[in-house]
């Protein structure tokens, strides 16, 4: 069976990451894709990751282009194009600069790689993402963003520190958009087994869920110069994972409603199976009446963006 193909679509802080995880846990050839001014980025990255392979014991080609020829036919795209936020600046705050970026990519890959499975990762997510889809054309199944997966990492982490236990114990899950009103569902967020409010009182709970909300933010104002790049690029690479390995993993993702928790015709974060067949189906589950007013205002939120996203 040949390789699978991966192109990373912006070859900056998230993309030199998603290039090292996917090479090194061998889903593939990747190619990191940048615009002509960064070439050079896109080239060093490919090589420097290609001379970290042998010692790190695994098997994979890389390389650098700002020529969309070289990304054609790719199986997988993983979209970072566009800049980040630096302190003071909401996600909404690079809507007008990444939308006319996205909308480029979009045309660009629609033509050479149009049975791709997208993930969108540049902010403001739920609007680029819904941009991309808009532009391609591409069906529900093979678009979609990855916020969810990173917001439950963060409050996975946060409930670990706080209690000195294992991430690998802590589950959970964040609904909604990729802003500050997301919707850390504390009900489903378990240690073990046990869920979290048997172990934690309710005010550091709801400390946790206030730092998972602002989570980004809190990153950007330490980095100074741009935003969080580890956690988002391994969260998109298990998206990945999940697609080309075929795993009806159940991850939190941006994926594109039609009346699924009384949202349409937008994107929005929810529980997903990925399988080969891309997003192949929304777990829905019953909200009660305090998460379903907080998952409306996220909602209301994601749409007042995408309104106000020009295509
Ligand atoms: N096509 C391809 N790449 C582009 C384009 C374009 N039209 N325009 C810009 N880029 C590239 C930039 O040259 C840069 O190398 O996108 C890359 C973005 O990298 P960084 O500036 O390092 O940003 P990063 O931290 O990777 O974040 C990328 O993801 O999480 C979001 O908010 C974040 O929107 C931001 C995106």
């Amino acid at each position: 069976m040949p390789r699978k193909k991966i192109a990373m679509i912006g070859a900056g802080q998230i993309g030199g990451n998603l290039a090292y995880m996917a090479a090194a846990k061998e889903l593939g050839d990747v190619i990191l894709f940048d615009i002509p001014a960064a070439e050079g980025l896109a080239k060093g990255k490919a090589l420097d990751i290609a001379q970290l392979l042998p010692v790190a014991g695994a098997e994979a080609r890389l390389a650098g282009t700002s020529s969309y020829d070289d990304v054609a036919g790719a199986d997988v795209c993983i979209v970072t194009a566009g800049i980040p936020r630096k302190p003071g600046m909401s996600r909404e705050d690079l809507l007008d600069t990444n939308v006319r970026i996205i909308t480029d990519v979009a045309t660009n890959l629609r033509r050479t790689c149009p049975g791709a499975f997208c993930i969108v990762i540049s902010n403001p997510l739920d609007a680029m993402v819904y941009a991309f889809k808009q532009v391609t054309g591409f069906p529900k199944s093979r678009v979609v963003g990855m916020a969810g997966v990173l917001d439950s990492a963060r409050f996975r982490a946060f409930v670990a520190m706080e209690l000195d236990v294992s991430v690998e114990d802590v589950q959970a899950f964040v609904l909604g958009g990729h802003g500050d009103d997301m919707v850390p569902l504390v009900r489903c967020c378990s240690v073990g087994g046990i869920p979290v409010s048997e172990l934690l009182p309710k005010e550091r709970i709801d400390a946790i869920v206030d730092r998972t909300r602002k989570a980004g933010g809190e990153l950007v104002a330490l980095y100074k110069t741009g935003s969080a790049y580890y956690a988002p690029a391994a969260a998109a690479i298990a998206m990945a994972e999940a697609y080309l390995k075929d795993q009806k993993r159940v991850l939190p993702c941006a994926a594109f409603l039609e009346g699924e928790y009384g949202i349409k015709g937008t994107y929005f974060g929810v529980p997903v199976v990925i399988g080969a067949g891309g997003v192949e189906r929304v777990l829905e589950i019953r909200l009660t009446e305090e998460e379903r007013a907080l998952v409306a205002k996220s909602a209301a939120s994601v749409r007042r963006t995408v309104a106000e996203t020009k295509l």
